[in-house]
């Protein structure tokens, strides 16, 4: 089992500022970008390398260089405003969206967009998703991408929720998982508290709290 919560600084100083309710939708998604810069960089840290021989402008020299190829999965809507901070750090990765919505009864996750076709260009896949709430969402991706074909899976997320941690790692314990934070409980609508609200709501400037 493997959830990692980051205890990097940076990390706590910008989580702070993104869970405060008077951080505007623009600052909100600038931190979220940050963020993921920040997880990426952590979640990324066991990939292997192969050495490689170059040309120095004075002589010849080993270097070491990524031998697996990385993909992104972003779960829709919340997990779009991660994406691009991912690009930034690996642009030439893969990239997966995952539309799922959350139902608001049954707070089960009900999917609506996916192109998983063909053989998974990459070796890794992050799957992206600020919040980590039920977990059932996560479990759900987990199962998409291991169908299509895909061996390693990691987790990237914000804030999680101790149910939403067990939920992941109970169906899937190989699968690493990557937070900012893991918090104390989900309310009785399936939010994390204290959490920072509905992600997306907050990225995008919908109301719905
Ligand atoms: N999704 C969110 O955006 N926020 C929560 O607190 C839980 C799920």
């Amino acid at each position: 089992m493997s959830l990692r919560v980051s205890r990097h600084p940076l990390v706590q100083h910008k989580l702070g500022l993104l869970r405060r309710q008077d951080t505007s939708p623009w600052i909100f998604r600038r931190l979220v970008h940050e963020l993921t810069l920040l997880l990426i960089y952590e979640a990324t840290d066991d990939l292997r390398l192969r050495s490689e021989a170059v040309e120095t402008p004075l002589e010849q020299t080993e270097v070491r260089t990524l031998s697996q190829r990385v993909g992104f999965a972003p779960i829709l809507r919340a997990g779009l405003g991660m994406v691009e901070a991912a690009l930034e750090m690996l642009p030439t990765a893969d990239v997966r969206h995952l539309g799922m919505y959350r139902d608001h009864i049954t707070l089960s996750p009900v999917e609506y967009y996916q192109r998983l076709t063909g053989t998974p260009p990459a070796d890794v896949y992050l799957i992206l998703d600020p919040m980590l709430a039920t977990g059932q969402s996560a479990v759900h991706a987990v199962e998409l991408l291991r169908r299509w074909g895909v061996s390693t899976v990691k987790f990237v997320g914000l804030i999680g929720a101790p149910e939403g941690a067990d939920c992941l790692l109970g169906a899937f314990p190989d699968v690493d998982v990557h937070l900012a934070a893991l918090d104390r409980q989900l309310n009785s609508s399936g939010y994390i508290l204290p959490g920072l609200g509905d992600a997306g709501d907050r990225q995008f400037g919908t109301i719905s709290l």
